[in-house]
């Protein structure tokens, strides 16, 4: 098993998840068009790439991976969707057959050189036409097809909202345009072609904001937990086997420990930090003191801050402005003082509806924010307050911003 970086795994770099894997399996073969939610860096993407790849081993299904991170429009989807559909013959051939008056020499062009080609002839007014038709040709091959589409929210958020974050009525009218036509795609095909939805912008909390959270109806969500610590254990003792070092089990416990919870990015960052550190001292055998060190120094230090970095950046799209500056007061109250409870809440709902926030869509109180950090993984319940989900990340928020914390209402 090779290490993992920061992009996705598969094959014999995928570890675990094997009860997931089965369920997402049967879920395709009935035709159960799904969402996979998770925060960052949980392995959506990873296993949805792992999922395909093993259905397509044993030659059940077809499958079709699109990613729309960088989508900036419904026809801009539709045109990416369309070259991504290459692996499935019937659809592959409908798309080359309908670019014929175009190009004739059609097969000769890269993907990137198609796309664009595409792209040119998919407008405002036709992208429902067009996706209707890769729809149809995808639904008529021999076997049913497995469409998933990876960062949908990124493009739902990227519709929605306007360059100060506000989510518009513009905004509104094209996702509920997109997502009416996915829905509707989805629900006459239901069989033929199963959708697996996934991305680290929740789509609900976003699809709630929005009010147009019927769209999600037709898809049922599958929360993609982090690895138990039984897993993240053993994927460290595989790991260290493969790299020739020695991690004790007590050792990768406390690694474990320290985490609290096991993303399992999390979990190979932590190992990478450590393999490097003991080649750096020349020696095989890690120790619990340079756990405590590797931990401190380098997942806290420079090089992890890039990667967790991205649990903040996230929340300013998401959440918009006026969203982001509560949810940073919440979440550093809350790394500050090692939990959060429903008092404190209380106290900054009634400080923020004095305030005089950045100009917002005006649904966003404390409780939306709220909402979505459960949602998404940042803080959970406990004993009637609430804390952060992750040890890491809430020690990384802590250095950051929790320095000389005092909360807004006593500033
Ligand atoms: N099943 C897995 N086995 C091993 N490493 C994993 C697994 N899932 C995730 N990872 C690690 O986490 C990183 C991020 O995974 P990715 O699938 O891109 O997450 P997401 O799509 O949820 O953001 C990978 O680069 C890898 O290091
Ligand atoms: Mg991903």
């Amino acid at each position: 098993m090779r290490k993992g970086g920061i992009n996705w795994v598969d094959g014999e770099d995928f570890f675990g998840r094997e009860v997931e894997l089965k369920a997402l399996e049967d879920r395709m073969h009935e035709g159960i068009h799904t969402l996979l939610t998770a925060q960052r860096r949980m392995g959506k993407t990873s296993l949805v790439r792992e999922l395909q790849r093993r259905l397509v081993e044993k030659g059940q299904l077809e499958v079709v991976f699109v990613d729309l991170e960088a989508a900036i429009d419904p026809a801009d989807a539709i045109a990416e969707i369309s070259v991504r559909t290459k692996p499935v013959d019937t659809a592959w051939k409908a798309i080359v057959n309908s670019m014929r008056s175009i190009s004739d020499r059609i097969e000769e062009l890269s993907v990137a050189d198609l796309k664009v080609k595409l792209r040119a002839r998919i407008d405002a007014g036709n992208w429902r036409q067009r996706g209707d038709a890769i729809f149809t040709a995808l639904a008529e091959g021999d076997r049913s097809v497995v469409l998933a589409i990876d960062e949908l929210p990124i493009l739902v958020n990227r519709l929605l909202r306007d360059e100060e974050g506000c989510i518009t009525p513009g905004g509104k009218q094209e996702v509920d345009a997109f997502l009416s036509w996915l829905r509707k795609a989805g629900q006459s095909h239901r069989g033929r072609v199963t959708l697996i939805l996934s991305g680290s912008v929740g789509l609900q909390p976003l699809l709630e904001q929005a009010g147009l959270i019927a769209h999600a109806n037709i898809l049922s969500p599958y929360d993609l937990k982090p690895w138990s610590r039984e897993t993240a254990v053993s994927c460290l003792e595989e790991l260290a086997g493969s790299y020739g070092i020695g991690l004790a089990p007590e050792v990768c416990r406390d690694m474990c420990r320290r985490l609290r919870c096991c993303i399992p990015h999390h979990v190979q960052m932590f190992f990478d930090r450590m393999h490097q550190h003991l080649q750096r001292t020349g020696r095989e055998n890690a120790s619990l003191e340079d756990v405590e060190r590797v931990y401190v120094q380098d997942m806290q230090g420079v090089s992890g801050q890039v990667d967790l970095q991205h649990y903040e950046n996230r929340l300013e799209p998401v959440l918009g402005r006026a969203g982001y500056a509560i949810a940073l007061e919440i979440l550093t109250a809350t790394a500050a003082a090692g939990g959060i409870t429903a008092e404190t809440i209380d106290r900054y709902r009634d400080w923020f509806s004095t305030q005089e926030l950045p100009r917002g869509d005006g649904t966003l109180s404390v409780n939306d924010v709220l909402h979505v950090l459960l949602h998404d993984g940042y803080l959970e319940p406990e004993d009637g307050s609430y804390r952060f989900v992750s040890g890491l990340i809430e020690e990384w928020w802590d250095r950051r911003y929790g320095q000389g914390f005092i909360p807004a209402f006593d500033r």
